[in-house]
Order: structure tokens, then C-alpha cells, then sequence
């Protein structure tokens, strides 16, 4: 069976969209054999779309210092029914993205606290884009997500 990855995206501008957009294009690289990856503003997952996957992307801007209130939402929703069903969660590949005009930092260290607590499992450094729009920031998208689809590919992660 494939493997499953969800890329969870607050995408809230033409700048952002191309940054998920790329996360999805890294994981459709021709070389990725058995890995379906479906990307979703986190107001349209819920904790059993969670389950079902065998890893995570997610991806925020920063907003006033902390993670985006759709991701915020997100975490909200599904943080105990995660933790309800252990062995469909507890060490869950994750890699975080963060859109940062200013800083990251609020972002890096208040969604970390909540991946702790749900007992997920980072498989990658988180990637910051920080200041203005850059094309570099598609290109390192792009490579995320090939690396979060070829871990799963290859039974890495
Ligand atoms: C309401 C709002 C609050 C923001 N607060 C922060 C912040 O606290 N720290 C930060 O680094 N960037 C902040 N930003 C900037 C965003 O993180 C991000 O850079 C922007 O949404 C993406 O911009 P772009 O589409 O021009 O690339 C904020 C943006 C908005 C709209």
C-alpha cells in the first residue's frame, strides 16, 4: 500500500501559495514510487486524516509571534483524539515549515511544545523562511518535500 503524507498549509497569500505549492511539487518527483501526498489548509483536516498518515508537513506564517490561528484551530482539534489513539500516533514523522517576515521564533518554540506533547517525532530541521519573498524559499520547499516523500519511499522515516 502507498504510504501516506499530508502537507498541512496556511497559505493566506500568492507568496505562501507558491511555497505549499512547491512543498506538494518536491513530493511528485518522478524518483518517489509509493507515496500519495495531499495538500490541505488546516481547517479542512481533522485528528482521523491525521491518523491515517504516515507523516506531516506542516506549514505556517508567522503571525503577531505566534503560529497562525488556522493552525492554532488545527492543533486544537485534534491534539486528543490524537493522543487517544497511541499507536496510530505516538512518533509520528513531522517537519515544520515556518513563513516568517520578522522573527520564527514564537512559531519555532509554541508549535514544538504541542508536537512534543503529542509525542511526534521531527524528521527533518525545521526550514525558516525569514524576510522578504525569495525565490530560494520555493527551492527549499521544493527539496523538503522530495525529502519527506523519499523517507517514506525509501522506509527511512
Ligand atoms: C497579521 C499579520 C501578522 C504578522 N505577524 C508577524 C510576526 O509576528 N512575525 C513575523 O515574522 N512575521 C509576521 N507577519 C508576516 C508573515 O509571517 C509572513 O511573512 C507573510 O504573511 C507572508 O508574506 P508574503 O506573502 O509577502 O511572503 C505577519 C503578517 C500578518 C498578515
Amino acid at each position: 500500500m502507498a504510504k501516506k503524507l499530508l502537507i498541512v498549509a496556511h497559505a493566506p497569500s500568492p507568496n505562501t501559495e507558491l511555497l505549499a505549492a512547491a512543498l506538494l511539487r518536491g513530493t511528485q518527483h518522478p524518483d518517489i514510487e509509493n507515496v500519495t501526498c495531499e495538500l490541505r489548509s488546516p481547517f479542512d483536516c481533522d485528528a482521523e486524516l491525521v491518523l491515517e498518515q504516515d507523516a506531516v508537513v506542516l506549514f505556517t506564517t508567522e503571525n503577531f509571534g505566534y503560529m497562525s490561528g488556522a493552525l492554532k484551530d488545527f492543533f486544537e482539534r485534534i491534539y486528543y483524539p490524537c493522543l487517544e489513539q497511541p499507536k496510530r500516533n505516538e512518533s509520528k514523522p513531522f517537519a515544520l515549515v515556518v513563513r516568517a517576515g520578522l522573527d520564527g521564533t514564537g512559531t519555532d518554540i509554541a508549535v514544538h511544545k504541542i508536537t512534543s506533547g503529542l509525542k511526534w517525532r521531527e524528521v527533518q530541521p525545521m526550514l525558516l523562511c525569514h524576510g522578504d519573498h525569495r525565490d530560494e524559499f520555493i527551492q527549499q520547499c521544493e527539496e523538503l518535500g522530495l525529502t519527506m516523500a523519499a523517507g517514506l519511499d525509501n522506509g527511512i522515516f
